[in-house]
Formats: C-alpha cells, structure tokens, sequence
C-alpha cells in the first residue's frame, strides 16, 4: 500500500481534501500514516485525530536549533515508512538536509499559478492579497515537487481560477482552494503513487 506523511500548519483543509479521497474516494487505496503539525493547537490535527490517523505536534520552538529539529523531523518520517511527503499548507521553510533526505518524494501545494507569487514571503493568505494587489484576473494553485529553493521544484499540476470584481483575499482563497488546490493535490498524490509522475530527482 501506498503511504504519505502530511505534514501542516493550520486549518487543514487540504489535509482535509486528501482524508476525504481516501474513504472511498481517488485515494481509497492510500494510506495517511501521520500527520505533523509544527503547530501546537493547528485544526489540522483535530482533524487528522478525528479520522484515527497517527497525528502530533513536533514544533521548532522545543529544539535548540533548525538542524536537530528536522533530524527528528527525519527519523520520525522515516520511522512512519511514508512513500511520499506532503506539504499541505506547512509554513516551516524545510532545510537541504530534510530535501535530500526525501529526494523526489516532496510535494507541496502553493496557491498560486507558480512563477507568480511565489517564494520567499509568499505564504497563505499573503499571496492572495498580492495577486489582488497586482490586479491579475487569473490566478490559481500549483503542486509541484520540493527541491532546495523555495516554490522552485518540478511542477506537477496547475489549475486556473478566475479572480472576480469585488474578491478581498479570504474569498480568493477559498475559491482558489475549493476550485483547484483540493483537487490538484490529490491528484498529484495519486498520480505519484501509480507512478504516472516521477521525480527526476528520484
Ligand atoms: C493553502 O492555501 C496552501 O496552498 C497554502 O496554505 C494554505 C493552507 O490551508 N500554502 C502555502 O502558502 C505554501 N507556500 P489549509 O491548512 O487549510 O490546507
């Protein structure tokens, strides 16, 4: 069986989209076998909780420093023998060590049509107000793989959404969830599990 380890940092409505693909749905056959919030209290993990799924806490504060907080980041991935590790709405920038530990086996959701409104700064809600700001009429989400940069890995799927007079930032947000990232991101995971989608870097 195919296994993820997702790893989050707030609401969870991604890890959301994936929980409900794997009760019978695009994911039936997948198993989430942990879920790790850097966030004590994160919604993500009542959810995760709530569908029996093995979910804790591991936050950077509780480490004297970056490296020693992925090396047990590291081992207790590893130790959850995950195929593929999901970065559903996880803010914590991931060290080199943490990439080439899982070469190719990253993938991350950015709410954005990637190169735009990416990289460093461009997180959650931040992006959506950038792209109002900008006055752009599209935007979107992008899932793609992780390598060292920031947002900069291979590009798996992208999905346009329309940006709408009168949109402020929450209600792009939600539009650009509902109508791409909760659909992108599952089937970029079953994509990876049947191996349509290879990392080169696999
Ligand atoms: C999502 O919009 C996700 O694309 C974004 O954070 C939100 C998390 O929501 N990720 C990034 O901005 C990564 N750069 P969720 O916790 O409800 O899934």
């Amino acid at each position: 069986m195919f296994k993820i380890a997702v790893l989050v940092s707030g609401g969870g409505t991604n890890l959301q989209a994936i929980i409900d693909a794997t009760q019978g749905g695009l994911l039936k056959d997948i198993k989430i076998v942990k879920v790790i919030s850097n966030k004590e209290g994160a919604y993500a993990l009542e959810r995760a909780k709530d569908h029996g799924i093995d979910a804790e806490c591991i936050s950077p504060k509780s480490y004297e420093n970056r490296a020693a907080y992925f090396d047990d980041m590291i081992l207790k991935i590893k130790g959850s023998q995950a195929d593929l590790v999901v970065l559903a709405g996880f803010l914590v920038v991931l060290s080199k060590e943490f990439v080439r530990a899982f070469e190719g086996r990253i993938i991350n959701i950015h709410p954005s049509l990637i190169p735009s409104f990416c990289g460093d700064g461009f997180y959650g809600l931040k992006v959506h107000e950038e792209a109002l700001k900008r006055g752009v009429k599209v935007t979107g989400a992008t899932v793609h793989f992780v390598d060292e940069g920031t947002d900069t890995g291979p590009i798996i799927y992208q999905k346009a959404v329309e940006v709408l007079d009168g949109d402020t930032p929450e209600i792009l947000q939600k539009r650009v969830m509902e109508q791409a990232e909760w659909i992108i991101l599952p089937a970029a995971i079953r994509a990876i599990a049947d191996g349509k989608v290879v990392s080169k870097a696999k």
